[in-house]
């Protein structure tokens, strides 16, 4: 190996720092502009789950930002514009009353589930504001709000009804299904699923549903292997959710079925969807879900902050 002098290895290391120090000063001069915008319909939430919301979510989903020094240093402050820019779009709590009360409890419930998998609040900004993370308490603090503003009805007589018509009218069906529905994107329904191994059980309260999450032969196999992200080409998630009745007593049984959503993992076949197939079929008619192929930006947007976990919130349980 060739020795590179002494005296031009100092030489080149003086121009390389000042050639550094000179490209940082004129990424100073352009500095991204953040602004904060009037609050104009604060969410309304008792103190314990505000204090919550404004240290870990409001800089970057509020009009009221608290940029601190660090964050206002180029390149940083390009990647925190962006993500206050993006953040804010998604869901801002300075403008809450904008959506209507079924909406802000489904938010509460992604927000929930976000942080529950770890993807919020984003992982480079918590290291740097540590003040932001969110702890266990904090975690059940903002479930037993979403508990108390839900108000489930022991014995709910629509979801009694739902239920029982349901289940005469599938009494009645003469014959099963002989074609198979297909959703907009070509992925097509999975009547298979039934068979397959629950992997996870989810309550979402927000809305009185339950869900069971099976998978498939790969899937298994890819829990048991610890191969799971990314997951293995042939994946396949099926999510099914009923309506949940709660009877006198507090106990909980399923009501009607409401729909069953599939995550299909190939990355050749579902390129522009991060390499997954979805689809979701709705009622016992199994309505394809969505007016255009585009039903799966929905998919993503919410999936999309599990990046770092292949766009996937279920975490088997690990042993
Ligand atoms: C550093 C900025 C930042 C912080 C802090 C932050 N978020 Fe986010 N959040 C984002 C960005 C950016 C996205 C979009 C992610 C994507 O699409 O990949 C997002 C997306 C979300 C979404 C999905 C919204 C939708 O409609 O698709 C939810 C829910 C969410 N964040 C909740 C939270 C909660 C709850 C907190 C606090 C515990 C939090 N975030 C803290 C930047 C942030
Ligand atoms: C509002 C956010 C949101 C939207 C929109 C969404 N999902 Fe999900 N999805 C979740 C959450 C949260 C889970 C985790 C299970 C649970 O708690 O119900 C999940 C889980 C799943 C699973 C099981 C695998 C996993 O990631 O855990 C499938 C399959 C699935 N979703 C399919 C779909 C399909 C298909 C669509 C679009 C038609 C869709 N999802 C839209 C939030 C969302």
């Amino acid at each position: 190996m060739k020795v590179i002098p002494k005296k031009a290895f100092r030489f080149y290391f003086f121009a390389f720092v000042v050639t550094g120090a000179l490209v940082f000063g004129a990424l100073q001069i352009k500095q991204p502009v953040i602004t904060n915008p009037p609050v104009t319909g604060d969410i309304q939430a008792p103190a314990e789950v505000k204090v919550i919301l404004r240290r870990a979510c409001y800089d970057c989903h509020s009009n009221e930002t608290n940029l601190r020094w660090y964050d206002k240093i180029a390149p940083v402050s390009w990647k925190v514009a962006a993500h206050i820019k993006r953040g804010r779009e998604l869901m801002n709590f300075s403008e809450w009353n904008k959506l209507a009360p079924v909406d802000q409890k489904a938010k509460l419930w992604e927000c929930l589930n976000q942080i529950n998998a770890g993807a919020m609040p984003v992982k480079d900004y918590e290291t740097v504001h540590t003040s932001s993370k969110v702890s266990e308490q904090d975690l059940n603090t903002l479930k037993n709000y979403l508990n108390t503003i839900t108000g489930i009805t022991p014995m709910d007589t629509a979801k009694l009804n739902a239920r029982d018509k349901q289940y005469e009218l599938l009494k009645n069906r003469a014959t099963a299904i002989t074609s198979l529905p297909k959703a907009l994107n070509g992925v097509e329904f999975i009547p298979d699923y039934k068979n397959w191994q629950a992997i996870s059980t989810t309550e979402r309260f927000d809305n009185g549903t339950m869900r069971v999450i099976f998978g498939n032969e790969v899937a298994v196999k890819a829990i048991k292997d610890h191969q799971i992200n990314p997951w293995p080409k042939g994946t396949v998630f099926a999510k099914v959710a009923w309506d949940q009745v709660v009877d006198n007593n507090g106990n909980i049984t399923t009501g009607a079925f409401k729909q069953v959503e599939f995550m299909i993992k190939d990355k050749e076949k579902f390129v522009s969807t991060h390499g997954w197939g979805f689809a979701r079929f709705k009622t016992p008619k199994l309505v394809p879900y969505g007016k255009t192929v585009m039903f799966t930006n929905e998919c993503i947007n919410c999936h999309r902050p599990l990046s770092d976990n292949d766009f996937v919130f279920t975490q088997p349980i690990k042993n």
